[in-house]
């Protein structure tokens, strides 16, 4: 496990930035919905209606999507991510949609941006998979006002338990220890590489949300959906119909 994870992802998307400009502009343009099986926000409800004169954070944007949805909703919007190659592509898109983002080029774990400055805050497959959970939470109920609300969806732990040393699609064996689960080095992996990515025991979650002073409103687990006729590379669909590839926390930084 390297210690320098930040600037290993920021390496690892800066070159895979232009691999995301035909999702962004998809999502962009689409309605509000969740991962991997873009699980409609009809069923999962994860923004509110109204965010009209609400200040939202999103903490690791990429491309800027869910940020676009923020706008939409009436928020006033700021976003951060590490790879300035996928803000070139938010800015344009943002431009191109008429939304006004606040983009920034940082780091979700230590934002610089000041205290209680935001109502909601949200990280899809952002600062929720790619910053350790310990820092970013912190910094999360940092940024917070009393009452703000705390989104993110990322990997589910069984899906790094089921998934192969080598980096294979998830399959049904217990391929490393839950016990102990933190950070995981996929630089050096047979297939697929990518960067550092962090997932906590689900004790060890709730305990974390504890320490902090986050309260649990809600949490899902998210399968394939019938009728899914693919998958991401490092998912097996089969696998994913009866095993939980993705989870979503939804938490309260209490008045
Ligand atoms: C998969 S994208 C998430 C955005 C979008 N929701 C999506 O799923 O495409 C992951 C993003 O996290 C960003 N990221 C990784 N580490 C980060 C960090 N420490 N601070 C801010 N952003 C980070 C990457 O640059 C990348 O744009």
């Amino acid at each position: 496990m390297t210690n320098d994870h930040i600037s290993v992802n920021r390496g690892v998307w800066e070159a895979d930035a232009k691999n995301w400009v035909a999702l962004g502009e998809r999502l962009w343009s689409s309605d509000p919905q969740w991962g991997i099986w873009n699980v409609p926000d009809s069923a999962l409800r994860l923004l509110p209606d109204d965010l009209t004169g609400q200040d939202a954070i999103e903490l690791g944007c990429g491309t800027g999507y869910v940020s676009g949805w923020l706008a939409r909703r009436g928020a006033r919007v700021t976003a951060i991510d590490v790879s300035a190659g996928q803000l070139t592509t938010a800015r344009r898109l943002a431009t191109e949609n008429g939304a006004e983002i606040n983009f920034l080029e940082g780091n979700a774990e230590a934002t610089g941006l000041p205290d209680a400055a935001f109502d909601f805050a949200i990280s899809e497959y952002g600062a929720a998979i790619w910053c350790r959970p310990e820092v970013w939470l912190r910094e999360a109920w940092r940024l917070l006002r009393p009452g703000g609300q705390l989104v993110f969806l990322g990997n589910h732990p069984l899906l790094l338990v089921c998934t192969p040393m080598n980096g294979a699609p998830s399959d049904r064996v217990l391929h490393r220890s839950y016990r102990g689960m933190w950070g995981a080095d996929w630089t050096e992996v047979e297939i697929d590489p990518s960067g550092v990515t962090f997932n906590l025991t689900m004790a060890d979650w709730v305990a974390l949300f504890r320490e902090i002073g986050f309260a649990v409103e809600n949490y899902h687990e998210l399968y394939a959906p019938e009728g899914a006729k693919e998958a991401p590379p490092f998912v097996s669909l089969d696998w994913a119909r009866d095993y939980p590839s993705e989870q979503v926390w939804v938490l309260r930084k209490p008045v």
